[in-house]
């Protein structure tokens, strides 16, 4: 019902979910529907094998690809930024959590430790935003140690960024194929568009608040599984289904009672993920190192049957989760894996939300009742 006030209408035109509403212009990537991923104008298919995460940095923030200089430049700032006090790790890493409750505490810890934020949180926002990139692997990795009762690793110099990530995780070399592997699985994370963690980092972000406090309301908003938090169940879908056989029976099971199938479907595209078609591949080679091709075998399945019964295509945590599995990362750490890689993206739009100095805050709709008739507390 719509009440006018002293014959004025406040209704605004209402897009529920703000489905197909641009809220932002932006330079730093552009989600295709019909299958295709830009970042900074270059499509994700021409990227991938040919650079490494750390030019993907480089290139989100600064939006153009470094030359050499500019590569061993980011690559020396990054490892040099990843070390952090061991305590505050320790504190957050409370076992009862989840990791990604511990992280967005960590995170919340880390800015009360910068002291020279305050001052310089409009200057000093770049480096700010590397020094992030740089930390969030280090913290995701002592948590997982620390909630194991292991001792923390520190990064090694002369490692490259994801060799170092898995090195302070496992606690042991990774080879050239592990190493590439969650390489690329960085780069295809790193952004997507204005999807909900990014629109939320924005939103704190235009009330001129600091970085940390819009990475933190990016955590939060990721943490859901509706979005990156799908990964750890489409793990406990493949661990539920017993064979490849079954998979039929279980999915028109699920879809029967209503309920979603999760890493399918996407708010955008209308064709397959193209994320999902990179990580298909390495998952496949990785399944097979490790001898759990039954798993991969059980995914196609799971893909093939959803395509029949719904017509909707994996999304990149469906594949993603095999990847991060292979690697031997323990499921509820696949959605902090995802933020040490989309922290690229959340600070790259940070950065280009203060310079474009405008407050989102949208309107809404009012539902409810006007004029009701005020009753004192001891007669309600
Ligand atoms: N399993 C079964 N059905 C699904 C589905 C899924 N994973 N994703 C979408 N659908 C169906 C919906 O039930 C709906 O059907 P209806 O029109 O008959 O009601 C239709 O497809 C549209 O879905 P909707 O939820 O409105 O799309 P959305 O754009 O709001 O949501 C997602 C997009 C990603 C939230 C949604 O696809 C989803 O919940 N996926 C599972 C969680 C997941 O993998 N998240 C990670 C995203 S990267």
């Amino acid at each position: 019902m719509v009440v006018k006030l002293m014959g004025m209408s406040f209704e605004k035109g209402y897009v529920r979910g703000l489905r197909d509403v641009a809220a932002c212009e932006t330079k730093i990537s552009f989600v295709d529907p019909y299958g295709a991923l830009y970042y900074s104008g270059y499509d994700i298919d021409r990227l991938i094998g040919r650079v490494c995460f750390e030019e993907v940095v480089f290139l989100l923030i600064n939006g153009k690809l470094p030359n050499r200089k500019e590569l061993e430049n980011i690559k020396a700032e990054l490892n040099s930024e990843m070390k952090i006090p061991s305590r505050i790790i320790k504190k957050c890493a409370n076992k009862k959590g989840h990791p990604m409750e511990n992280l967005r505490t960590a995170i919340s810890s880390l800015s009360e430790y910068d002291t020279a934020f305050e001052d310089s949180y409009e200057s000093g926002n770049k480096k700010l935003a590397l020094r992030l990139i740089a930390q969030v692997p280090t913290i995701v990795a002592g948590l997982y140690r620390v909630r194991k009762n292991k001792g923390i690793i520190r990064p090694k110099k002369d490692y490259g960024f994801a060799e170092n990530f898995l090195f302070m995780f496992r606690g042991k070399l990774a080879d050239k194929e592990e190493i590439e592997a969650l390489d690329r699985f960085m780069i295809l994370h790193a952004d997507h568009g204005l999807n909900a963690s990014t629109f939320a980092a924005r939103v704190t972000a235009s009330t001129l608040s600091d970085v940390y406090s819009a990475v933190v309301s990016a955590i939060g908003t990721l943490r859901g599984r509706l979005h990156g938090g799908a990964g750890e169940r489409v793990m406990n879908m493949l661990l539920d289904v017993d064979n490849p056989e079954e998979v039929e029976a279980y999915i028109q099971g699920m879809l029967f009672d209503g309920k979603k199938i999760m890493g399918f479907g996407h708010r955008i595209y209308k064709k397959e993920d193209p994320r999902s078609r990179h990580l298909r591949k390495i998952s496949k080679s990785l399944c097979l190192r490790i001898d759990r091709t039954d798993l991969y075998k059980k995914a196609r399945a799971i893909q093939s049957v959803v395509h029949k019964e719904r017509k909707i295509f994996p999304n990149v945590d469906f594949y993603a989760s095999l990847v991060l599995n292979a690697l031997g990362i323990p499921k509820v750490f696949f959605t902090p894996f995802f933020a040490s890689s989309r922290i690229v993206g959340w600070t790259a739009h940070i950065l280009e939300q203060y310079a474009d100095a405008v407050l989102i805050r949208p309107t809404s709709n009012y539902r409810g009742a006007y004029g009701t008739k005020f009753v004192p507390i001891d007669k309600r």
